[in-house]
């Protein structure tokens, strides 16, 4: 059941043209296959005959009695071909390479499919999807990447229920059937693609339009397809999808290659979107937008997903994989790309910020427990569990190590060389590496390579030591890498860790290391265990700023924890604004530390929180103040430094984890700086308030203004000041944005009493029937940090709009709890872990992936503090004695309880 990476072997067969013919019903669907296959002598040579596989799930698909053939014949079972439960092989083809026709046609109920994979209907229509395995729920098929094909698919279906027909590629033919209530298209797509961009739509759907000419000319229709109603919230994508397709052209000198990019949206989708080709399929809250329904984060979501998957058409598409093992190779690459367009369009600090206090969240957490992998995993059970934040996030930092190691001109080298060598094939990483590093013969990238196989996060811990006499300082620095179940032993990783110097007055020191250059910001590349740089010319009393832009995903320390004037005085002063941020952080996060470390377990509780005398010294307030009033600085910036490391992140500092004390804590914190700011909140707040006064805009400007005002506005109800609060539902009133109504919402119903309650009652009122403003509905009362939340959470699962075959549905109100919400989550008696183990129980049976993805909830349980950890054990051990769990889930639970 396990596959490695290491059992790699070329396909017997190849595919040179697929075609399909779908007669769509929802019940019975009938899809005619012709494949036309040949023996890879290439890998294998002559032979005289040799067997087909091709992969079929079973479960889902029926072969039609007498429908097999092969150039004509009709095979019989058993004699010609054999059916098992995921595979049909047709025995004794010519294996000359001189080729065969092999023809069939299956059925398929696709009212019945709630995993979402494979052919499905979400709202009576149809659609698909294929990655990773899921063609073959579809058809029998060589299911796996470096099987590419050309594909000609004609669809069939009645013409009123099902108006609109999508396939991959150019539409060619198209009309009525001989029965005049169904019609029949037909699409070409002259690329060669693996089957899991395969895709098709049909249904009742509208179309927003627009064009883009290309770089060379090229006239390209563009359009997303919405339901009824929706083409209004359909305009913003369409305009990323334009400036995606500029961008690419103008950083990558990549151009679109069809006459027709197409989008969908669909509300039943399990996870962002795909990138089939030329007919990407989105989960519609990445392409639906107002500013009604929509907040500022949304359009920022949508803005990244339209381009993610575009870029794919390059990064994923043209030049696709040989296995899933490589998965990275096309997922960190495009996040990257993403994560750099974003930049471009929106505000670099700020996005990298955002990017890093995810990674921190979410990957350092699985790098460091019994779900981490590497980059390029060594293998898998079930690979729709791998579409991890490591694979793509910690993917696409590899990728942006890699172009600092060669330079922003070497790596435009590498990519084109890249394209231009591996266009149309199906490739790995290392001929990813192999392309950088022909087009970089100066820089070895052999150590580099660590970043793809070893699994974990770094730890790099600092210390220095100021030779007065010669003005000289060193920076000791020592990295190491824990163990994982894989991999018992470690290598010494590359990091590349930019910094500089700054002296007593915060003016920077140029960096001189004694190589004759002198710079501000300079990147250290360590190589070893322990290294000692030496930087000359340091006048006394200077400061270091380290990992600047968090220029390598590793845990940074100090040996000796740094003063805190020392960080205040890098939040104020440092150059590098993503390091005044982290400043900020360091700040706060040592001092939750600090008051956690202090008090014994169970002896912070709510009420005692009042009287906690510990508090911060005054130059932080005074930092925060500063931050808070200094208009030189954007105002999007200002409200990222006020945002606290979260509990998840803070976590990770602690051992073993008492969630309850460091939410506390952390609160405790957020009080205190509200009460000594709380005037400087209310100057910002109400200048700000004025300055939005009137007409909504979306532009960067406005958008900053919003979250810095939100942000004050939190801080104020959360020193529980009640002219805040009553100030808020006002604000949440009169909103004329989902931005400000859905922070207010957010706030009220945290800080709030009766005013909590009201507000939540007015929004569904108002929003009852927009599906994924209700979701938001949903995730609000779902990150509630109160002991109550269960029992909200439990009420809200028989709400008559929640439906728990809807992924979002589940994602927000569920996967919120679980996921987002430790204080609520973890409940001394358990039954919070009770709770969400019988919610996977019951997806399992309906969408596996999904209920695996919940799973994952349970990631850090062994670092949790005894009476926790044995809860959770009890319900992880309940979960893995049920018999009939589904690959997703008893991977996901077999790893946790190992
Ligand atoms: N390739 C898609 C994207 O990142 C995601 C597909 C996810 N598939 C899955 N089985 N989880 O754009
Ligand atoms: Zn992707």
């Amino acid at each position: 059941r396990v596959k490695r990476r290491q059992d790699y072997k070329p396909p017997e067969f190849l595919v040179d043209q697929v075609k399909l013919k779908f007669i769509l019903d929802p019940s019975d669907t009938r899809v005619l296959t012709k494949l036309h296959i040949r023996f890879n002598t290439d890998a294998y040579g002559n032979c005289d005959r040799a067997h087909f596989h091709l992969d079929g799930d079973r479960e889902v698909i029926e072969l039609v009695p007498n429908s097999l053939k092969v150039d004509g014949r009709l095979l019989e079972e058993g004699e010609d071909y054999d059916l098992s439960k995921a595979h049909l092989i047709v025995k004794n083809i010519d294996g000359s390479g001189k080729g065969a026709l092999v023809e069939f046609q299956v059925s398929l109920n696709p009212s019945k499919n709630t995993a979402l994979m494979g052919l499905y209907l979400s709202k009576s229509n149809f659609f698909t999807q294929c990655e990773a395995e899921g063609f073959r729920r579809i058809t029998f098929f060589p299911d796996r990447p470096d099987v590419m094909s050309i594909f000609e698919v004609t669809l069939v279906a009645s013409k009123q229920d099902y108006p609109v027909l999508l396939s991959n590629g150019d539409c060619v033919e198209s009309g009525s059937c001989s029965d005049e209530n169904y019609h029949y298209a037909v699409y070409k797509d002259p690329f060669r693609k693996p089957c899991y961009l395969f895709a098709l739509v049909a249904g009742k759907l509208v179309y927003l339009e627009d064009w883009f000419v290309t770089m060379s000319g090229k006239r390209v229709k563009l359009c997303i397809y919405v339901q009824q109603g929706n083409l209004p919230k359909a305009t913003f994508a369409m305009d990323c999808l334009k400036q995606a397709m500029k961008w690419d052209e103008e950083q990558y000198g990549r151009e679109y290659d069809l006459n027709t990019f197409n989008i969908v949206a669909v509300d039943d989708f399990s996870m962002g979107a795909m990138e089939n080709k030329s007919l990407n399929i989105f989960n519609s809250k990445y392409v639906l937008a107002n500013p009604e329904t929509a907040t500022d984060s949304d359009f920022e979501a949508i803005q990244a997903v339209v381009a993610h998957e575009y870029f794919h058409n390059w990064t994923g598409n043209r030049v696709t994989l040989r296995d899933w093992f490589q998965l990275s190779l096309k997922e960190g690459l495009t996040v990257f790309r993403e994560q750099e367009f974003s930049a471009d369009m929106t505000n670099r600090t700020v996005k990298r910020i955002s990017d890093v206090m995810r990674l921190r969240t979410t990957q350092f957490p699985q790098d460091a427990g019994p779900m981490a992998h590497p980059v390029r995993p060594e293998s898998y059970i079930e690979i729709n569990n791998f579409y991890t934040v490591t694979i793509y996030e910690k993917g696409a930092e590899v990728i942006r190590m890699l172009r600092n190691l060669v330079g922003p001109e070497g790596f435009r080298k590498g990519c084109d060389l890249y394209f231009d060598r591996y266009d149309g094939m199906a490739v790995t990483c290392d001929d990813w590496l192999a392309a950088h590093q022909d087009a970089n013969p100066h820089v070895d990238l052999t150590p580099f390579r660590l970043w793809y196989s070893q699994a974990g996060t770094p730890q790099l811990c600092a210390s220095t030591e100021y030779d007065a006499s010669q003005s000289t300082l060193h920076l000791h620095l020592e990295q190491y890498l824990p163990p994982t179940e894989e991999q018992p032993v470690k290598e010494p990783m590359l990091i590349p860790i930019k910094m500089g110097i700054l002296d007593r007055d915060g003016i920077p020191v140029m960096v001189d290391v004694g190589d004759g250059s002198a710079v501000e910001s300079k990147v250290l590349n360590m190589k070893e265990s322990k290294q000692t740089f030496s930087f000359y010319h340091v006048p006394p009393g200077s400061r270091l700023s380290m990992l600047r832009g968090f220029s390598a995903p590793v845990r940074f320390a100090w040996k000796h924890d740094q003063p805190s004037d020392d960080l205040t005085f890098l939040m104020a002063k440092d150059k590098d604004e993503f390091n005044r941020w982290d400043a900020a952080q360091t700040v706060t996060l040592r001092y939750i530390l600090d008051i956690v470390r202090r008090m014994p377990q169970g002896s912070l509780n709510p009420d005692s929180m009042a009287s906690l005398e510990m508090s911060p010294s005054d130059d932080v307030f005074e930092a925060f103040r500063m931050t808070l009033l200094d208009e030189g600085l954007e105002h999007r910036f200002r409200s990222t430094m006020f945002v606290l490391p979260s509990e998840l992140f803070i976590a990770q500092w602690m051992k073993p984890i008492r969630p309850d004390d460091i939410h506390l804590a952390r609160l405790h914190l957020k009080r205190q700086l509200a009460t000594r700011l709380s005037s400087s909140f209310w100057s910002v707040l109400q200048r700000l308030e004025r300055e939005l006064e009137g007409e909504y805009r979306l532009d960067a400007e406005s958008r900053g203004k919003r979250a810095l005002k939100n942000i004050c506005l939190e801080y104020l109800c959360c020193s529980q000041d009640p002219t805040a609060v009553s100030l808020a539902l006002k604000h949440f009133r009169k909103a004329n944005n989902m931005t400000d109504a859905l922070a207010c919402l957010n706030i009220l119903s945290i800080y709030g009493k009766e005013e909590g309650e009201m507000a939540l009652a007015e929004f569904y009122r108002k929003w009852e029937h927009e599906y994924l403003v209700l979701d938001k509905w949903f995730r609000v009362q779902a990150l509630v940090p109160s002991k109550d939340t269960l029992s909200r959470v439990q009420n809200l699962l028989e709400h008559k709009s929640f439906d728990i075959k809807n992924p979002n549905n589940v994602y927000a109100l569920i996967g919120g709890y679980a996921l987002q919400n430790p204080y609520a989550f973890h409940l001394a008696d358990g039954s919070g872990y009770k709770f969400v183990a019988d919610q996977i129980r019951k997806l399992d049976k309906i969408n596996p992936q999904v209920a695996a993805r919940i799973a994952t909830s349970f990631t850090i349980w062994r670092e949790l503090e005894p009476n926790l950890r044995s809860h959770v054990k009890e319900q992880l051990n309940l979960l893995f004695s049920r018999n009939n769990l589904s690959r997703d889930v008893s991977e996901v639970v077999g790893k946790l309880i190992e």
